[in-house]
């Protein structure tokens, strides 16, 4: 399977057409101070607007899947749960596109637009309420029910780490409550919610659906026992549940004295432990740890979504970075391949994500055409698809590949202001334009996709 992925509050725009209501990134975009330059999803790629321009340049792209979420929001806009036809229709219309071109839709459920109306008091509402899983799941099965029978792949919900840690543990993503160890509860919460959507895409879903969840781990160097540790406390919180069924005990022995787990209650480690035929891995960099000689908590960005890691340091990392500051290491792609085979009894792995940000600019040639020159672009993707070929090699079960992203979008606290599309977006036409990665891209995977 080899794909692109976008999501819904990244690239729709349309913020309050045909009855979508505010998600908790309208509310966080639209509060000053959180994003930056104040850039809101208003407007994005106006792909509400323009999706069949934009599933035709999918479609000359070659790619046989096209990874996209369902924007909540616009599907189930109030909180009585009564489902918006007009939501619903619009993705239905792409997902009928989408097959009508020969591409899988691969729908994530979850990609952060958690309803404004579930988070109306957020020091006790949002993934901080047990609730709010048993809504996903109402919400997951509507969905399902609706596209069940043209959507074979569901991903429940995409990098829970962000969900949980920068959303609650510190304030860099919405709703930004900077609670520390309460992204632990968010944590569970939202395990909780997978095991319940997976019951719930299962029974409306018709034809045994594919699960899925997307993970993006933080994968880390330098000291062992600190990589270890960030290891329990940001990726196995989620995967040990989820995929073994239960919380790795040495997790609650370091968070001893921060957090109590009293908000797990019998039966929830059933639930959340579901049969699932992918594992989703979003991988971009890695991170470089230190034990810190300090004796207190250091007020840095990463320590403060890593409750329980508060002696470790975050060093700069080495070598070459890209726009948003991030390292470029596919060897550790290709190790976590490896890893997660071997971790998780070789269960199909796919990259639902991995591209690289860079400061692309519009060249105009002397006859007019536009091009994007982001050779930069090529060569990290080239080098992570080596990786992934290399974990194939060595036994890992992979069985997909997404680039993030199809086209340059709203990127979350950084607004408009990085770029990682195959397609360059000018924000003031809305014109499309093929960078050399796309081009690359199609070629690439017209030589290597299975006939
Ligand atoms: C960044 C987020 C980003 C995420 C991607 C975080 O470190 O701060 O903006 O979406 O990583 O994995
Ligand atoms: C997210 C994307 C984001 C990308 C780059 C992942 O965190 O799933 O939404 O744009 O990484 O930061």
């Amino acid at each position: 399977m080899f794909g692109t992925a976008t999501a819904a509050y990244q690239i729709e725009g349309a913020a309050s057409e045909d009855g979508r209501t505010p998600s908790i990134w309208d509310t966080f975009s639209h509060t000053p101070g959180h994003v930056l330059n104040g850039d809101t999803g208003d407007k994005a790629d106006d792909f509400y607007h323009r999706w069949q321009e934009d599933l035709k340049l999918i479609r000359d792209l070659g790619v046989n899947a096209y990874r996209f979420s369902i924007g909540i929001p616009r599907v189930i806009p109030t909180p009585d749960g009564k489902p918006n036809e007009k939501g619903l229709d619009f993705y239905e219309r792409i997902v009928d596109q989408l097959l009508e071109y020969g591409i899988d839709p691969v729908v994530t459920l979850y990609h952060w637009d958690l309803p404004q109306y579930l988070n109306e008091n957020p020091q006790t509402d949002g993934w901080l309420n047990r609730d709010t899983a048993y809504r996903m799941a109402e919400y997951a099965g509507i969905v399902a029910k609706r596209l069940g029978d043209r959507v074979h792949t569901y991903t429940t919900l995409n990098e829970p780490w962000c969900s949980a840690h920068l959303s609650y543990g510190g304030t860099e993503h919405a709703p930004g409550l900077g609670g520390g160890p309460l992204a632990f509860r968010a944590a569970h919460h939202l395990n909780l919610a997978h095991g319940l959507m997976c019951e719930a895409v299962r029974a409306e879903a018709g034809p045994k659906p594919d699960l899925s969840v997307t993970c993006n781990l933080q994968i880390n160097r330098g000291d062992s026992d600190a990589v270890h540790r960030v290891d329990l406390i940001a990726n196995r919180v989620f995967l040990d549940p989820m995929l073994r069924g239960y919380y790795p005990d040495e997790l609650f022995a370091i968070t001893k004295g921060i957090c109590d787990w009293e908000f797990v209650r019998d039966g929830d480690l059933e639930l959340i432990h579901q049969p699932i035929d992918v594992l989703g891995l979003n991988y971009y960099s890695t991170g470089l740890l230190a034990m810190s000689d300090r004796p207190q908590f250091p007020q840095s960005t990463a320590a403060s979504t890593a409750p329980g890691a508060s002696d470790i340091d975050w060093l700069p990392t080495k070598g070459p970075h890209t726009e948003m500051g991030w390292n470029i290491d596919p060897d550790a792609l290709y190790n976590t391949l490896v890893r997660l085979n071997d971790d998780y009894d070789h269960i199909p792995l796919v990259v639902t994500e991995n591209g690289m940000a860079c400061p692309d600019k519009v060249e105009v040639s002397a006859d007019g055409v536009k091009a994007v020159h982001d050779g930069d672009r090529i060569d990290y993707l080239s080098r992570h698809l080596d990786a992934v070929h290399r974990a194939i090699d060595e036994g890992s079960n992979v069985i997909g590949y997404f680039v993030w992203s199809l086209m340059d979008n709203f990127e979350w606290a950084f607004g408009y202001s990085k770029r990682f599309g195959l397609l360059y977006v000018d924000y003031d036409s809305e014109e499309r334009i093929k960078k050399d990665s796309y081009n690359w891209y199609r070629n690439f995977i017209a030589e290597h996709s299975a006939k």
